[in-house]
């Protein structure tokens, strides 16, 4: 069986990472968050002080920075310079501020090449089940990481359906006052990044999966058949 590269792009609340993350589990391929990339690059960028708004020090901070990428899809490991900011990069003081980062083209073509390093070691080296190969998430991997993976998908989902899902995983419900909580993160952001990166319109050649309506095994699922067709 040859090496596999399973590309899935989407908004936020599309539910790309904990799809991706099971799809990568019961295929036993690896799993890149790209998002987590940019996280951590925000991280180190504030660590350092550094003003984010300053693209020249933001692009050289990213460029030098000491990261450490987990691709288990079991365990999640994100290291910079020995520290575990895996529960910081999650935070609304960084989810606030990545998009800042993020809409730095020079951050872009550097995380970019990390990311497709990461990709590549995969097809080369194998991963935890005996699988070959990675899936990997994001809101550029089919169009710019790695517009070549064997599958492409793109995952949607309503706004009301994403800002629910969303809520519900920040606030522990999903009423009227934990969506208004949430519209912050997930609209704003979502309009923010589609300045630079198109992840609202599938590219040719990439499958949508419209997630509104399915739970979450059925959207699994739905993945697994676009990646059976080509496998
Ligand atoms: O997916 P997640 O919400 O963790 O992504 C965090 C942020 O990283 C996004 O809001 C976006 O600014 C950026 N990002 C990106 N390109 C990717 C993945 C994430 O610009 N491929």
């Amino acid at each position: 069986r040859h090496p596999v590269v399973i590309a899935v792009d989407g908004p936020s609340g599309s539910g790309k990472s904990s799809v991706s993350k099971a799809v990568a589990r019961r295929l036993g391929l690896a799993y890149l968050d790209t998002g987590a990339t940019y996280r951590a690059a925000t991280w180190w960028c504030l660590h350092l002080g550094l003003d984010l708004a300053d693209r020249d020090a933001v692009a050289e901070a990213v460029r030098t920075m000491p990261l450490e990428m987990g691709v288990d899809p079991s365990v999640e490991s994100v290291l910079i310079d020995g520290h575990d900011v895996r529960e910081d990069i999650r935070t609304t003081r960084i989810s606030e501020k990545v998009s800042a980062v993020a809409t730095n083209l020079e951050v872009r073509a550097e995380l970019g090449r990390l990311q497709r390093a990461l990709i590549d070691a995969q097809k080369a080296v194998g991963s935890f089940s005996g699988g070959r190969g990675v899936v990997a998430e994001g809101r550029d991997i089919t169009t710019v990481v790695a517009p070549d993976a064997d599958a492409r998908v793109l995952l949607t989902a309503s706004e009301e359906a994403r800002l629910a899902r969303r809520a519900l995983e920040l606030h522990g419900d999903a009423g009227t006052e934990a969506v208004e909580a949430t519209k912050d993160q997930v609209l704003r952001r979502d309009r923010d990044d589609s300045t630079v990166v198109e992840f609202q319109v599938a590219a040719d050649g990439v499958v949508t999966v419209d997630s509104s309506d399915l739970d979450f095994e059925q959207t699994i699922q739905a993945v697994l058949d676009v990646v059976a067709q080509v496998a």
